[in-house]
């Protein structure tokens, strides 16, 4: 973690510890699992880092199934933040973590204030987390989470909880269900997140004519997908032209071009979802098309960070 190269990235550049990436591609949230399930797909150590699944105090079970289903050029996910809690998260996932090069973000969720400062309370000083993605934007589940993240005051209040409670760099990942993202992705910088991440899902549904009922058990899920990319891109250009700390841009990337779109819009960094579930090797490859990308271009990676707004 103390090597710089050409796509080197640093995510969190007014914490005292930092969160130097060796690369700008990150496997999101939920996509991804913990990492150690994925290492008999790709190399996992190439990516710039992984964030776990959304982690809450309690393990959960999450929704009713069916839990997925497949839309033009995306999906619905209603999964409920099924995870394994995060004291099994600490006693099973994180010594695995501390043996690898590749930082390891945790993801968390919760249905107050007080569980979000308590998750963080937990993390902190635990080997193998070097970092937090505050998850203030999950559409599936019934309270707590994009509750916080649809207004600027909530989001600026579990910011300020969570920061207090750590000295990880906190990430704050936004939803798009919110009516005015910029002012959200303000209020959370004013608070004192190191980064900011874009777009969760939006929240949408799909029918089954036969049934004349909604697929997912949850009636409602979160888009995710190529579906979602204008969007997404749309929302970067706009957070990152008002905000002074790093965006994390994602929503739709495929390719390392998609990527590019994002880097070009203003995020330092990218994270990689659906795609991965259609290639497990989606995120490696978008590592190789960047790295192909600026060695061919002769052009330093810095340089690309927002080039689309000048
Ligand atoms: C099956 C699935 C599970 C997800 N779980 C989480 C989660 O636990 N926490 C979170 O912050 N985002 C979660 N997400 C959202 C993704 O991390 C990502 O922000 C979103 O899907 C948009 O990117 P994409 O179009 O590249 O997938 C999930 C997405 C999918 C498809």
């Amino acid at each position: 973690m103390d090597t710089i190269n050409a796509l080197s990235v640093q995510l969190a550049p007014h914490n005292p510890r930092g969160l130097l990436l060796h690369n700008p591609v990150i496997a999101a949230s939920g996509t991804f699992g913990y990492g150690d399930e994925m290492s008999g797909v790709c190399d996992i150590q190439r990516l710039g880092a992984i964030i776990c699944k959304g982690t809450t105090l309690a393990p959960r079970e999450g929704n009713k199934q069916p839990r997925i289903a497949e839309t033009p050029s995306g999906m619905l996910n209603a999964i409920g933040l099924q995870n394994m809690g995060v004291e099994a998260l600490i006693a099973t996932k994180s010594k695995i973590w501390a043996g690898w090069r590749v930082p390891v973000i945790v993801n968390i969720a919760g249905e107050s204030l007080e569980e979000y400062a308590e998750l963080a309370r937990t993390l902190e000083g635990v080997p193998g987390i070097s970092g937090l993605e505050i998850n203030i934007s999950c559409p599936n589940v019934a309270s707590g989470c994009m509750e916080f993240g649809a207004n600027p005051d909530s989001a600026a209040r579990v910011t300020s909880a969570v920061k207090n409670a750590t000295s990880l760099p906190v990430i704050v990942k936004l939803t798009p269900n919110a009516c005015d993202i910029v002012a959200v992705a303000k209020a959370v910088a004013g608070a004192g997140s190191d980064a900011i991440s874009l777009i969760n899902t939006l929240k949408g549904m799909a029918i089954d004519t036969k049934k004349r009922k909604p697929i997912l058990g949850n009636k409602t899920g979160g888009l995710s997908g190529p579906a979602i990319k204008p969007i997404a891109l749309y929302m970067v250009y706009q957070v990152s032209s008002a905000v002074d700390v790093p965006v994390i841009g994602g929503g739709g990337i495929m390719t390392s071009q998609d990527a590019l779109e994002f880097i070009l819009a203003g995020a330092t960094a990218v994270e990689v979802g659906t795609a991965t579930l259609v290639n497990p090797a989606a995120a490696t490859d978008i590592v190789e098309g960047l790295e192909s990308y600026v060695a061919a271009n002769n052009v330093k990676f810095a340089e690309l960070i927002g080039a689309a707004q000048r």
